[in-house]
């Protein structure tokens, strides 16, 4: 696990970029609990970290798509986006990058 900001950081119901092993994650404090996903969308690389949080996903700023925060899954349309394992020990917030996800077959 990484540490990758303080509680604090993030206030309830919004979403913050941050830089892991050089990989641009987005985490998100949700009324369900803590989450980090990929934060470019696969769609046009929005920045998820800006996103709207509704229902358990997250909206992306630029054109709608939505993603589920605990799995990064599509639930509009195209591809979904890596979700990472998030743990809060003590007022700081930690993650476990998981592999980056394989991109589409242009075929
Ligand atoms: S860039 Fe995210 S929906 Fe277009």
């Amino acid at each position: 696990m990484i540490e990758v900001c303080a509680v604090d950081d993030v206030p309830l119901g919004e979403g913050r970029a941050a830089t892991v092993a050089q990989r641009r994650i987005a985490i998100f404090h949700a009324d369900s609990g803590w989450y980090a996903l990929e934060d470019g969308c696969p769609h046009l690389g929005g920045p998820l970290s800006d996103g709207i949080l509704a229902d358990h996903c997250v909206v992306c700023p630029l054109h709608d798509r939505r993603f589920d925060l605990a799995s990064g899954e599509a639930l509009t349309d195209g591809e979904g986006v890596t979700a990472h394992r998030v743990e809060v020990r003590g007022d700081r917030v930690c993650v476990e990058l998981a592999p980056a996800r394989a991109l589409a077959s242009a075929a």
